[in-house]
């Protein structure tokens, strides 16, 4: 090979990496609403994707890979009239300038008026209102569609259902941010540690997450608040300019955002980001964003594939700390995930000692070339765990190591596996004894089976006893085995049996959950509990019935055919019911108003006198169910005026269609 075709396959290699990291961060971020890295390393990552993708000459969708997708199962999908992009970054005042000079040179003069805001650290909404009356909220989802959260958004303190006063546009989409208060984030974790509940990562993706809940009243009683502060679509066109637009809100009586200011030049641009920076705002900002204030130049500015050039976003840098990298441990997780952790000389960033940082997995550690005793730098940003941006090469030791990644698991030997298209390597031998380990301890813990008795070091004497190998042994545990036991004492070990007894009663749900399915948590349990009844019917079920249940998607549905095609799990099962444990549902009796029970519903289109999560209201009070997509397991199609495909299909699928009339009969009569 010559060099120049062994640099090109350094890069593809790169490239490859990348592009497999860059994919999975955005489904944390967008689709589990759980991210591992800060903004900043995620930006560094795309800045780094971009420049090789320059050097090899190739020009990727990058679309795609940078605005990410929000949208998710069960809800309608709306396009935008105008499309929601994402901003580019900057981190410095030289990137600014850079903006500003860029924009001198695209409109062929020097004067402009920018508005500098906040940038609220949440999710992008866009409010539609027709002739001034509310008509639904979206998500941004992939920029040209979102999701329909209309109904979530209805309990937002500050939504408006009507306009009034001032000019009104046949048709307006308000853009803004849906956020969570400091405040109310903690409120929730506090009562998520009452409950032995893991602790939600940061008020940003709680908010996301929370704007994507099917059950509304969940979403209400979690408080979430937006602010508005952009034009989307808007026609007739009225305003000139952004600033007009924003005070206009703020007549109708909007919720806007605070501290935001009108500038004519870069130093101006700055202490306005200073303010900002200095600012106590009601919600957590991530940065400023400097906008184009005259909305005949946004125009005339226009689009890159993926952002707006008439906007950029200024972010505020993570905390950063420098230290040495003492050894890369391995810790393997309950489903055998092999994550490499830094174990650094302790280090004092914003506010707390950092003594372990998190590698994520080996393309991590082999992209940044991560060697045991290297100095490094290291971020810490809002409640992401502390991570490694980059190593000092200069400070390298010459007889510095390559980090390799061992093939076989630390704990246990066996050949470590990678499955297609993932970037985890996994321990395969279930038996493996930290897994078994995090497996009982996920098993036992508050949200599961609840035994309160059994901690982390009582785990560990009773594997290393080699009493308990399976989940299943802790219910063949026996009085006299257990006093035989350092540590236990009559009444401890009475106690320890009697809470095993206490919980074969569970509900079903919480056996589930704690089999441990990769990817079904206490939500997915819930639900699978509820649609089948009993776990011998759900481990018959196909992928195809399982995402059709509303709240269970691909990944998920995956996870549990695969769980049950298992012969070790089968048999697990069966010791489990053999052993008394409760494995079916208990059957709620149903009351006689209760007459549209077990009965599927979708809504679409607008009917003349109700709202539809009115009807939907009436149908979930009588027992049905209403989800937003038509399958055969739909019972009935309520269509109002301009219904969509969602009739077509009905009607393919041959499947009852209701006017209004018709739900109304049969919510009163039926
Ligand atoms: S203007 C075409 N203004 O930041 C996009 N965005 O990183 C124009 N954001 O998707 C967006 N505060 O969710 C704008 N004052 C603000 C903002 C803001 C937060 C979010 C928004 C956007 C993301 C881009």
């Amino acid at each position: 090979m010559s060099s120049e075709q062994e640099e090109a396959k350094r890069y593809q290699e790169e490239r490859d990496l990348l592009k497999r990291q860059i994919e999975y961060h955005n489904e944390l971020y967008h689709q589990r609403s759980a991210p591992e890295i800060s903004d900043g390393e995620y930006d560094r990552l795309k800045v780094r994707y971009e420049e090789v993708i320059h050097k090899l000459g190739q020009d990727e969708d990058q679309l795609t890979l940078s605005i990410g997708d929000d949208r998710s199962q069960g809800f309608q999908k709306v396009r935008h009239l105008e499309a929601m992009g994402s901003l580019d970054n900057t981190y410095s005042k030289d990137e600014l300038r850079a903006f500003t000079e860029r924009l001198e040179r695209l409109l062929g003069k020097s004067e402009f008026e920018f508005l500098v805001q906040p940038k609220i650290d949440g999710l992008a909404i866009s409010l539609t209102y027709e002739k001034g009356k509310f008509v639904r909220a979206v998500t941004r989802g992939n920029g040209v569609e979102g999701d329909d959260v209309t109904r979530n958004m209805e309990s937002i303190e500050g939504l408006i259902t009507e306009l009034q006063g001032g000019p009104l546009p046949d048709v307006l989409e308000i853009r803004g941010e849906v956020f969570m208060t400091s405040h109310e984030f903690e409120r929730i974790n506090r009562q998520r540690d009452k409950e032995g509940l893991s602790r939600y990562a940061n008020p940003r993706n709680l908010a996301s997450g929370t704007i994507k809940l099917l059950d509304k009243n969940i979403v209400a009683e979690r408080q979430l608040h937006v602010r508005l502060y952009g034009l989307g679509f808007c026609e007739p066109s009225i305003w000139q300019n952004l600033s007009e637009f924003t005070d206009q809100l703020a007549e109708w009586g909007f919720p806007t955002v605070e501290g935001s200011a009108v500038c004519r030049d870069l130093p101006s641009i700055w202490n306005a980001i200073e303010d900002i920076g200095s600012a106590d705002l009601p919600y957590e900002t991530d940065g400023a964003v400097v906008k184009l204030n005259n909305l005949l130049d946004q125009k005339d500015a226009g689009w890159t594939a993926k952002a707006p050039r008439w906007a950029i976003a200024y972010k505020f840098e993570a905390e950063k700390g420098y230290t040495r990298l003492l050894r890369i441990q391995l810790k393997v997780g309950r489903t055998g995930a092999i994550t490499p952790v830094a174990e650094l000389e302790p280090v004092f960033i914003a506010g707390s000692t950092v003594s372990r940082a998190t590698l994520h997995n080996a393309d991590e550690v082999t992209r940044k070339d991560i060697r045991e005793g290297d100095w490094v730098e290291i971020e810490k940003a809002g409640e992401i765990i502390p991570q490694v941006v980059k190593v000092d090469l200069e400070k390298r030791e010459p007889d510095s190591q390559k980090y390799v990644f061992p093939e076989e698991c630390p704990a246990c030997s066996t050949t470590l596996i990678k499955p297609v298209g993932e970037v985890v390597w996994r321990c395969p031998n279930a038996q493996c004894p930290p897994q078994v380990s995090r497996r009982i301890e996920h098993f036992v813990s508050k949200p599961c089976l609840n035994i309160d008795s059994i901690g982390p070091s009582i785990i560990e004497q009773l594997i290393e006893s080699e009493m308990v190998k399976t989940l299943s042994d802790l219910y063949r545990l026996e009085l006299e085995q257990l006093l035989a036991l350092e540590r236990f004492a009559e009444k401890s070990a009475t106690n320890l049996i009697d809470s095993v007894e206490n919980s074969k009663s569970q509900p079903l749900w919480r056996l589930i959950h704690g089999l441990g399915i990769l990817h079904v948590g206490a939500t997915a349990s819930k639900l699978l509990a509820k649609e089948f009844g009993s776990l011998a019917r759900i481990s018959e079920a196909d992928y195809d019935q399982l995402i059709g249940i509303d709240g269970i998607g691909g990944v998920i549905a995956e996870s549990v055919v695969q769980f049950f095609q298992d012969d070790a799990n089968i048999a697990l099962i069966a010791e489990l019911k053999s052993l008394g444990l409760n494995v079916e549902e208990e059957i709620e009796t149903g009351s006689s108003s209760k007459n549209l029970e077990g009965k599927v519903f979708v809504l679409t289109g607008t009917l003349p006198d109700f709202g539809r999560s009115e009807i939907a209201e009436r149908i979930e009070q009588q027992g049905g169910k209403v989800n937003s997509g038509v399958s055969k397991k739909t019972d009935y199609v309520v269509t109002g005026e301009s219904a969509g495909s969602k009739l077509e299909k009905a009607r393919s699928l041959g499947i009852e269609i209701l006017d209004q009339s018709g739900i109304l009969a049969l919510l009163n009569e039926d």
